[in-house]
């Protein structure tokens, strides 16, 4: 059994101190969640007041973007190593805002991928289908030519860390989350393709997150999916309160 993992992706909301504040609420949450791997990822001008807020607690930190090369002549990018100095552990790479709002591509991902892995960051990758691409059964195919070409070629220690979240791009901010059914299907679609592509043990080990519309009344129908190993939350995750409500709920649900 791998150990659930539920983010908190603050898109871009917050400030330095809206993020202290909301970490110094959530950071004894942890004590209560042994089994639960807690992350919050704020925008990069709060990743120093969250983490000071955190400190002494377990909840990780993460970011919610990167670029590849380590320094140099990119105006307005954050490096890995500028991350891993923030105290930033995991980043989510391949969201579909960064997909199609700012048009990274399948290319751009994987040097991002691979740019996290090299420096022992924890990459979230995110994939999904449109509500188009589903409408046309294309569902499948599109998850499996998301990972290939992120993922093609590493080899399984580097997949030790990975994480992949599933968001359909249909379900994200619009209150209307997948069937449970569907997010299992695609989950266990993913991991049989990380099989295939990082082998047995990459498989195993993967953590697949469901991501879109979760709230504290539907999460736990998704963290109890057998594929399914916890949740990348967007508009829930913005007050601290209802965050709380909301991994609780996972809590209850599997027992940790
Ligand atoms: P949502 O966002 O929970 O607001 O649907 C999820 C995400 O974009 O990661």
């Amino acid at each position: 059994m791998v150990k659930l993992i539920i983010a908190a992706n603050w898109k871009m909301h917050k400030t330095g101190a809206e993020a202290s504040a909301f970490c110094t609420r959530f950071r004894d949450v942890d004590k209560r969640m042994a089994g639960i791997d807690l992350l919050i990822c704020p925008p990069y001008t709060a990743l120093a007041s969250a983490r000071a807020a955190l400190e002494g607690s377990a909840v990780k930190l993460g970011a919610q973007n990167l670029f590849w090369a380590d320094k140099g002549a990119y105006t307005g990018e954050i490096s890995p190593v500028m991350l891993i100095d923030q105290g930033v552990e995991y980043v989510i790479i391949g969201h579909s805002e960064r997909r199609h709002i700012f048009g990274e591509d399948d290319d751009t991902i994987r040097k991002k991928i691979e740019a996290a892995l090299t420096h022992g960051l924890k990459p979230i990758l995110c994939i999904g289908e449109t509500e188009a691409e589903r409408a046309s059964g294309e569902t499948t195919a599109v998850l499996e030519r998301q990972l290939e070409s992120a993922l093609e070629g590493f080899d399984d220690g580097g997949a030790r860390n990975l994480v992949v979240a599933y968001e359909p791009v249909w379900a994200i901010g619009t209150g209307k989350a997948a069937l449970p059914q569907d997010a299992e299907s695609a989950a266990g679609f993913i991991r049989q393709t990380v099989k295939r592509l990082l082998g047995t043990a990459a498989a195993g080990l993967l953590r697949i997150q469901y991501g879109g519309s979760v709230s504290a009344a539907n999460i736990a129908d998704f963290t109890s999916l057998p594929d399914v190993n916890g949740a990348l939350v967007g508009g829930a995750s913005l007050e601290a309160d209802s965050f709380i409500d909301l991994v609780e709920a996972a809590r209850e649900a599997v027992g940790s």
